[in-house]
């Protein structure tokens, strides 16, 4: 299959969260088109089986493919740790996830080899982070915290609320009590309470998914030269299985950036 340099880029999500990755890509390759799919009909991914987090990759990828993408971005933890192997054997395109970047730079950062992790349910259950630590540091002291409501209080409710800040307050607290120095933000929910979360984890370095996968897109995409020409400015454009207006309104505060007509597709 002959691939275009000059076309667009995949990205996924189960909702909004992959636009914080999508807002770091469009600031490192300006010049790129992006489409981007949110599965809301299907939100949240964190209590799913990974059978059916495949299935779901495995029909966003089509959509994907269907558009003509030269490279699918999977900006959602929980579908990284589901269903990157399957689709990287399965795609006539190269397919990069979240998670091992993360897991890379965080070993380089901490000081202490004490590494946190805020996920999923299913993100945690896989052990796919803490063998991604160990591998590069088998002497790295990692613990673990499942948050299965922080992604869909921010992504169904007020993000900045009472709410969300009382959830922070108690999922980072076996991170202080473990003395880590730094927390991987393994879900991109996360990334938009940043403040709460630096509020609560003084002095940790938090790793966050979109700025570690977007300095690996632009190092991957460089060495295949694919990456389109410099002088001009990408298009990007969002759908998503769920309600279209919802996503638009939720949408923009994630991505702080315009975010057009969002399409419907199931
Ligand atoms: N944004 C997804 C992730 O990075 C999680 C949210 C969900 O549970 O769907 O894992």
């Amino acid at each position: 299959m002959d691939i275009s340099r000059d076309a667009p880029i995949g990205v996924f999500d189960s909702g909004v969260g992959g636009l914080t990755v999508l807002d770091e890509l469009l600031v490192a390759l300006p010049a790129e088109d992006f489409v981007y799919f949110g599965d809301t009909a299907f939100f949240p991914y964190g209590d799913k089986s990974p059978e059916r987090l495949r299935e779901r990759a495995i029909a966003i990828s089509d959509w994907l493919l269907g558009h003509g993408v030269k490279l699918i971005v999977i900006a959602c933890n929980t579908a990284t740790a589901a269903a990157l192997d399957h689709l990287q054997r399965a795609c006539p395109v190269p397919v990069m996830g979240v998670m091992a970047p993360e897991a890379h730079a965080a070993v380089q950062t901490t000081r202490n080899r004490r590494v946190g992790l805020l996920a999923t349910v299913a993100t945690v259950d896989s052990g796919s982070y803490a063998r991604m630590v160990g591998a590069h540091d088998a002497g790295v002291e990692f613990t673990s915290v499942a948050c299965p409501e922080l992604a869909p209080a921010i992504q169904d409710g007020d993000p900045f609320g009472h709410e969300v800040a009382d959830l922070v307050r108690g999922y980072v607290a076996p991170l202080r009590e473990a003395g880590v120095d730094t927390v991987i933000l393994g879900c991109t929910h996360y990334p938009v309470v940043d403040k709460l979360l630096r509020r609560a984890l003084p002095g940790v370095t938090l790793i966050k998914s979109g700025e570690e996968l977007a300095r690996e897109v632009v190092v991957s995409l460089g060495r295949r030269e694919m990456l389109r020409d410099a002088d001009r400015e990408g298009e990007y454009s969002c759908a998503c299985s769920g309600d279209p207006a919802q996503f638009a309104t939720l949408g923009a505060r994630f991505l702080q950036m315009p975010l057009g007509d969002v399409l419907q597709h199931d």
